[in-house]
C-alpha cells in the first residue's frame, strides 16, 4: 500500500508538471483526488487492514493527499500567472507607435480670394449683401436700365426658368443694388459676393456659373473721386502696395459715366510678363457712377443723392492671383490641383 501511494505521488507530481492548461490539471484532480479517484480507491481498501495499522495508514493517505493538493494549488497559480502574462501580451497597446494623422484641408482658392476681397471692403467699412440666385427679370435687367430689346437679354445668354415668365437665373450680381437701394436705408456701403450664371459653354475662360462681387457706395455729394480713391485703395490691398490703376472709359447701361479699371501688373510691376500678358496690366473691374434713372427707379432722390458702383469676376481675380491659365481647375475639384494652394 505504501508504495502504491509512493507511486500515486510520483505520477501526480509527472503529470502536473506536463499539464498544459487549467482544464488539465482539473483532470488530474478528479483523477486522483475525486470521488472515484485513486486516492480515495485506496482509503476505501483500508477496511482490510489490521486495527493498529489502520490510523497509521490513515495518517499516510491524508499526508500524501495534503502533498498533491498542495502541489496541485502551485500548478493552478503558476497555469493562472502564464495565461494571464499571455493574455496581457496579446492585448499589449503599443502607446509608441505613431498614429494615424487624419488629412488636413484647406480652402479652396477661389474661397481665400473671395474672403480675402471682403475682408478688404470690410476693413473700409462696407457691409456684405446677400441675395437670391433666381431673380426676377425686373432686378436683373429693367431696374438696372437694361432694356427689353437690349442684347444681353437674349436666350443665348440667359437662363429663364420656364414656366415663370419673370424669373431667370441672375446673370450678374448688380441685381443686389437695387435691393439694397429699394430696402430704404441711406447712406449705402455695400458689397454683394455671389453666383452668377451665363449660358455659356465651358472653355478655358467661360463657365456657366461664376462668381462676382458688386460694390455699391450711396451718399449726399459722392463723387467719381470718391470711386477712384476707395478702388485705388482696394488695389492696393489685394494686390501689394506699389500697384497703381488707370481707368478706361467704358459702357453700362445702369452707370453713367462708366470705366474699366486696370492695376499694374502685380507679378512684374508693369514692364510686361506671361500673367498680363505683356501689357503690364491686368482688367480688374467695371465700374461707374450710378445712372440717375436707376437711382429714381429704387425710390432714391438723384437731386441729394449720387454713388458709384463696381464689379468684378472673382474666377478672374483667382486666375491672375495664382497665375492659373485655365478656368476649369477652378472647378473640377482636382486635389492634386488644389494642393498646390
Ligand atoms: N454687372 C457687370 C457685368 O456683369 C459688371 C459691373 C460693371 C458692375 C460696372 C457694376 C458696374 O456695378 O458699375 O459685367
Amino acid at each position: 500500500m505504501k508504495e502504491k501511494l509512493s507511486q500515486i505521488k510520483e505520477l501526480a507530481a509527472s503529470r502536473l508538471s506536463q499539464a498544459a492548461d487549467l482544464k488539465a490539471l482539473d483532470a488530474i484532480r478528479v483523477d486522483i483526488l475525486g470521488k472515484k479517484g485513486e486516492l480515495t480507491q485506496i482509503l476505501k481498501g483500508m477496511g482490510a487492514l489490521s486495527p493498529e495499522e489502520r490510523p497509521k495508514m490513515g495518517q499516510m493517505v491524508n499526508s500524501v493527499r495534503a502533498e498533491i493538493e498542495s502541489m496541485l494549488e502551485k500548478s493552478v497559480s503558476e497555469l493562472r500567472a502564464k495565461e494571464q502574462a499571455a493574455k496581457l501580451k496579446l492585448e499589449t497597446i503599443d502607446v509608441t507607435m505613431p498614429g494615424k494623422v487624419p488629412e488636413m484641408g484647406h480652402l479652396h482658392p477661389m474661397t481665400t480670394v473671395i474672403e480675402n476681397i471682403k475682408s478688404i471692403f470690410i476693413g473700409m467699412g462696407y457691409e456684405i449683401a446677400e441675395g437670391p440666385e433666381v431673380e426676377e427679370a425686373y432686378y436683373n435687367f429693367e431696374a438696372l436700365n437694361i432694356p427689353k430689346e437690349h442684347p444681353a437679354r437674349d436666350e443665348q445668354d440667359t437662363f429663364y426658368i420656364e414656366g415663370e415668365g419673370d424669373f431667370l437665373l441672375r446673370t450678374q450680381t448688380s441685381p443686389m443694388q437695387v435691393r439694397v437701394m429699394e430696402s430704404g436705408k441711406l447712406p449705402i456701403r455695400m458689397i454683394a459676393p455671389g453666383r452668377v450664371y451665363r449660358s455659356d459653354e465651358v472653355d478655358a475662360t467661360h463657365s456657366p456659373v461664376f462668381h462676382q462681387l458688386e460694390g455699391l457706395v450711396i451718399d449726399k455729394g459722392i463723387t467719381m473721386g470718391d470711386l477712384k480713391g476707395a478702388l485705388a485703395v482696394f488695389a492696393k490691398e489685394l494686390f501689394g502696395e506699389d500697384t497703381k490703376v488707370r481707368f478706361r472709359p467704358h459702357h453700362f447701361p445702369f452707370t453713367e459715366p462708366s470705366a474699366e479699371m486696370d492695376a499694374s501688373c502685380f507679378a512684374c510691376g508693369g514692364k510686361g510678363c506671361r500673367v498680363c500678358k505683356d501689357s503690364g496690366w491686368i482688367e480688374v473691374l467695371g465700374c461707374g457712377m450710378v445712372h440717375p434713372k436707376v437711382l429714381e427707379m429704387s425710390g432714391i432722390d438723384n437731386k441729394t443723392y449720387s454713388g458709384f458702383a463696381f464689379g468684378m469676376g472673382l474666377e478672374r481675380v483667382a486666375m491672375q492671383k495664382y497665375a492659373i491659365s485655365d478656368l476649369r481647375l477652378l472647378f473640377e475639384n482636382d486635389t492634386k490641383f488644389l494642393k498646390q494652394f
